[in-house]
């Protein structure tokens, strides 16, 4: 290996520091100072100074995703117990602990508190020697937890250095609180639903699943947050106060609570948890509490802890959002890919200032699983501002008069023979001219994150779509304003309005396009996977699963739904329709391949057992600007053949691929 010259190193350092301070400012602060382009541009300068020298700083903000799937999660000791919380569930029992910390104490003055929102997600503590992340864990049982420190550090928002203090401590352990914001956990369960895959119950469930993964692809997908509220075991940072350690982890870049109030005496500590209450609403993530700490450290060692919770530290919880209501009816949904979903139909309920009137029931085993009737009173949950669920029923209150429902065999809407596949839990209608179903595909079409056609709402697309209007999605781009005027809530004006923000939606882009079509399995994340990868939507019409299996996140059953969907002829009429009807479709997510590496636009393919790990290979080959894949095709430019190769040889002598040995592969990457 050369020496690096300085000036590199020198330049390595610079645009790692700048990278992870911009990282801050867009996932922390929340106020990005550069644009994309540039960020871009900066961290692909810095992959490549690094990929051409293999000097990588332990901070690096090039390796936070892009580790290898683990076979299992390695245990952790905690240096100092994670202990869990006693609860007040009122004012009385408030008071109660502030005169016990006083006793304790033998104080007679007021003490002081601070008051922080409670996060509803997973502890971890993130280990940092010398201001490096070395390693995070889960709590656990509270004394050992799991290694996560791969996962975690797929949340941009955790720092890989401390930075922007000028006391670096040798050694720290911080506490945070993992959490998913509630519209992200939403979505993940719509895409679930969708895929037929079973629902999180919660969005602490989900923050949860998301970070005890073994695979951190997965974790990456997801967006989590966390907020930072504790320390455990330290050495080297001398501070006095909670109040002091939460400023000195937002100096030093930690995410913290959106609230921490200082409080003298528990009447300003009632206060604090009043104007949280008040505010929790509105806050994106979900909170059932205020977590109280007596200040100061010293005190909090005098009051030391029991063996599960602190002396010095409560949570009050608020009052849940929950009522009892009955079930008058359960109907079934038919949704745009023609999963039918059972929903309840309530006896309206006030919850938390909302009237509640219908709650979805993810799927019909939750409806058996639950044992829910018609007739049935049962605990309503609405927290935050997630959509209303059933927790469970009043068993009590049965009379006998209840009806059990049964799995739809037909489908309400339009009376074919219902579908269930074995793996999976939705029930469906697989007619895709089903009226439900073309309907939905018209509003996912219209919707927001799809065309984003302003002023087309669910109401009018149902409107437009049982009058006969509009067939299809194909028809919006037919309607003229003669069409509209004259229906329910449409006069001159409103229907002039709504034919403009038809032809705007017109000028799109790849990822949009590919979201609204609605394709099976492709959710807004594919749909920018796929723009990423392919020029346009032409480029799509001849797609292969083989070629779409070269994008590393795309997996077997998205690729041929993909496929599937291209196949169609029908399908591509369409998209040739739109196109004359005025679809112009730009795509600025492409990314143009590298075509001057020695492997650019390669595919390759790995049998047997090579000198080198295989994820070293697989790591050097796309390096090289080549794709690895798993499976022999046409498509395939070269078999790497090691010791033992399995009966990916024989197919790739059958189709006449060409057999390279590893040698020959270094070969070719060193010589070009
Ligand atoms: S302090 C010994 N502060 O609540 C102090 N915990 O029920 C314990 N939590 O295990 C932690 N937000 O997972 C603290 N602002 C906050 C918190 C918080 C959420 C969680 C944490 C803890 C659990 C206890």
């Amino acid at each position: 290996m050369k020496e690096i010259p300085m000036e590199v190193k020198e330049e390595i350092e610079k645009l790692t520091k700048e990278i992870n301070y911009h990282n801050y400012r867009y996932y922390v602060l929340d106020s990005p100072i550069i644009s994309d382009e540039e960020y871009d541009r900066m961290l692909r300068r810095l992959k490549e100074l690094e990929e051409k020298w293999n000097y990588y700083l332990p901070d690096t903000p090039t390796k936070r995703i892009g580790a290898q799937p683990l076979e299992k999660f390695e245990k952790v000791t905690h240096r100092e117990p994670m202990l869990s919380l006693d609860n007040a569930f009122n004012i009385d029992e408030l008071r109660e602990f502030d005169a016990r910390v006083k006793r304790l104490l033998g104080s007679t003055g007021e003490i002081e508190y601070t008051i922080e929102p409670k996060y509803d997600g997973l502890a971890v503590e993130l280990s940092y020697k010398d201001g490096i992340l070395v390693k995070a864990s889960t709590r656990g049982d509270g004394y050992v937890g799991e290694d996560i420190t791969q996962n975690i550090k797929t949340i941009k928002s955790i720092p890989l250095r401390i930075e922007g203090v000028t006391e670096i401590p040798e050694d720290i352990d911080i506490r945070g609180e993992v959490y998913m914001n509630i519209e992200e956990f939403e979505r993940i369960n719509r895409e679930r639903i969708e895929k037929g895959e079973p629902v999180f119950a919660n969005p602490r469930n989900a923050a949860s699943g998301s970070v005890r993964q073994l695979d951190p692809q997965i974790t990456a997908s997801r967006k989590l947050h966390i907020s930072c509220y504790g320390m455990g075991y330290v050495k080297g940072l001398q501070l006095k106060s909670q109040y002091e350690f939460i400023n000195w982890l937002r100096a030093a870049r930690f995410p913290v609570p959106v609230y921490v109030k200082l409080a003298k005496g528990i009447e300003e500590v009632i206060e604090g948890i009043k104007e949280i209450e008040k505010n929790r609403n509105s806050y994106p993530f979900e909170t059932d509490g205020a977590v109280v700490k007596v200040n100061l450290f010293e005190l909090q060692r005098r009051l030391g802890s029991k063996t599960r919770e602190p002396r010095w530290a409560i949570a009050y919880k608020y009052p849940a959002h929950q009522g009892i209501t009955r079930v008058n009816d359960i109907l079934a949904s038919v949704g745009r890919t023609g999963v039918i979903t059972p929903l309840a139909i309530l006896e309206p309920v006030k919850i938390g200032g909302v009237t509640v009137s219908r709650s979805t029931l993810h799927n019909w085993d939750e409806v058996m699983r639950k044992d829910i009737r018609v007739g049935d009173y049962v605990i309503i949950e609405r927290a935050g501002e997630v959509i209303p669920h059933i927790i469970g029923v009043v068993v009590d209150r049965r009379t006998g008069e209840e009806k059990k429902v049964s799995i739809p065999e037909k489908c309400p809407v339009c009376g074919s023979k219902t579908v269930r596949e074995e793996s999976e839990v939705a029930v469906r209608c697989i007619n895709f001219n089903c009226p439900a179903q073309v309907e939905e595909r018209i509003k996912h079409f219209a919707s927001r994150k799809g065309m984003n056609i302003e002023g087309l709402g669910d109401k009018t697309v149902e409107l437009l779509h049982q009058r006969g209007i509009v067939r299809n999605f194909v028809d919006l781009y037919r309607l003229k304003q003669k069409d509209l005027i004259g229906l329910p809530g449409f006069a001159e004006l409103s229907s002039k309005k709504l034919i403009e923000s038809i032809e705007r939606s017109k000028k799109t882009t790849l990822a949009r396009i590919l979201f609204s079509l609605g394709i099976s399995q492709v959710g807004e994340y594919a749909a920018k996977l796929l723009a990423k990868n392919f020029k346009s939507l032409e480029d799509l019409y001849n797609v292969s699963v083989e070629k779409l299996l070269n994008i590393p996140q795309i997996g077997e059953k998205t690729a041929t739904a993909i496929e599937h969907f291209f196949r169609n002829k029908n399908n591509i009429d369409a998209l040739e329709e739109l196109k004359k009807l005025g679809l112009q479709v730009e795509n600025p997510d492409f990314q143009e391949k590298d075509k001057t590496l020695a492997l650019s636009g390669k595919s390759v393919v790995i049998t047997g057992t090579l000198p080198k790990p295989r994820h070293e290979v697989e790591e050097m080959i796309e390096k090289a600007g080549g794709r690895v894949s798993s499976s022999v095709s046409r498509n395939t430019d070269f078999l790497v053949v090691g010791e033992d190769p399995g009966s990916k040889l024989s197919k790739a002598q059958a189709l006449g691929v060409k057999i390279i040995s590893y040698n020959e592969l270094l070969k070719m990457i060193e010589s070009h």
